[in-house]
């Protein structure tokens, strides 16, 4: 893109403000500014003023869940089918990586966090054991899709290397990077972090299937027959991936979509609960469910909204190609954005100053017809890192791992 092609397309956005200190930058330095004008997507700043998108608008009913007696019941039926799926090359999975983890306040990617107490054990070397179980019994290589991004590509892939993958197959692992949002002020203007770089943050895990699309897999992953995906986030350290029971249970009802779910621990526990929105499956954010569905009761006098989503779904990837054109509900988040004030100064805000802009994968669901809620034991499966103490976090997390007789 030229000097002239940059301009138009920041006039058509209002930002030609980023245009600011072009005439003072070197020519390497110009060049990359306009390749990245060239290359982001400015619309997202223009649905600032449809900040209540994401709010939901439909008939909101509850959905069944397979719960674990009845999972148990069937477990030995769906896992040959799962199994029998898997080596026959047909699952994939994808490690959701490109997230900022601020709250566990590491500058490095979270899957490099050590949580190991005698010995180094870190984030992806747990995925990667977890991967092993199902490797191994099914004696099939999985292909493993992870997605970074731009601000954590390169030293997360250095790590895998450095760390000779944790023992899996390399010629299985393939990275690829989400694409980045623009960062902007609150009235939609993109905030620039150094003269000639726009403020950019990873545009939220609802982008992966388009990024995995850009960085060329559909095709690969056709070529190879594969046919569901497991996608599943870097943060539970005891998640089991490529579940063949959840496969075979998945298949087995016919769904486009099969979501591990486990029951919320108390009312008020912070999840995403999974429910049907117009007759679509769908996810209410906690802070949605109103007092009335939260009091609503089964047949069985059980909560009707009770099984929390745990960011692990096995999408079918023909139901993911039929998404493509749709588009995403914007979720607008305030963040504190370091920018180059009009003087040339880098400022640090300490408080929020404007908004990144993400989209999320639960509200991928509700595009699809059919949704298998899939519950599993929050005991056994599910151990999130969000923060370094308390709810949630490091302490909880390898409580949980020693109760599952996993050394640290
Ligand atoms: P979180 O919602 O916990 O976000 O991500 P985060 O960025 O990791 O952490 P905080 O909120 O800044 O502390 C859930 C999953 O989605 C991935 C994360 O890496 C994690 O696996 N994710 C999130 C992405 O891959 N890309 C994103 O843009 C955001």
């Amino acid at each position: 893109m030229n000097l002239k092609e940059a301009k138009e397309k920041l006039t058509k956005y209002k930002q030609e403000h980023l245009l600011y200190y072009y005439d003072s930058l070197q020519a390497q330095e110009q060049e990359a500014l306009l390749q990245q004008i060239e290359d982001t997507d400015f619309s997202v700043v223009t649905r600032l003023k449809g900040k209540e998108e994401t709010k939901k608008t439909g008939k909101i009913s509850p959905i069944a869940a397979m719960t674990l007696d009845e999972i148990r019941e069937n477990a030995d039926h769906f896992t040959e089918t799962g199994l029998e799926t898997i080596r026959a090359g047909k699952v994939g999975a994808v490690l959701l990586a490109g997230g900022m983890g601020t709250r566990l306040g590491s500058d490095n990617p979270k899957g490099m966090y050590d949580i190991g107490l005698t010995r180094p054990v870190y984030i992806f070397e747990r995925i990667i054991r977890n991967l092993f179980e199902v490797v191994d019994v099914s004696k099939t290589w999985i292909h493993l899709f992870v997605m970074t991004s731009d601000k954590n590509h390169d030293t997360t892939t250095e790590f895998f290397k450095e760390h000779q993958y944790f023992g899996y197959d390399a010629a299985h692992i393939h990275f690829f990077k989400q694409d980045m949002a623009p960062a902007s002020d609150y009235e939609g203007k993109v905030y620039l972090e150094e003269k000639g770089k726009l403020a950019t943050s990873p545009n939220g895990n609802g982008g992966w299937f388009s990024s995995l699309i850009n960085a060329g897999y559909l095709e690969m992953m056709k070529k190879e027959g594969i046919e569901w995906l497991n996608v599943f986030a870097v943060d539970n350290v005891l998640q089991r991936i490529a579940d063949p029971c959840l496969i075979g249970a998945t298949i087995e009802r016919n769904c486009d979509v099969g979501a591990k779910v486990v029951r919320k621990n108390h009312p008020d526990e912070k999840v995403g609960v999974m429910c049907l929105e117009d007759g679509h499956p769908s996810i209410i954010e906690y802070y949605e469910l109103t007092d009335e569905l939260r009091n609503t009761l089964t047949e069985n006098g059980e909560p009707a909204y009770n099984f929390g989503v745990i960011l692990n779904y096995l999408f079918h990837l023909d139901c993911l190609e039929a998404t493509i054109k749709k588009e995403l509900p914007l979720h607008i988040v305030e963040k504190k954005i370091p920018y180059i004030d009009g003087q040339g100064n880098l400022v640090t805000p300490e408080t929020p100053n404007g908004y990144k802009y993400e989209t999320l994968i639960l509200d991928l669901i509700k595009l699809l017809d059919s949704c298998l809620p899939f519950e599993v034991d929050r005991q056994k499966e599910f151990a999130p890192i969000k923060n370094k103490t308390g709810i949630d976090s490091v302490e909880s997390a390898r409580e949980l791992l020693k109760q599952n007789h996993i050394a640290l």
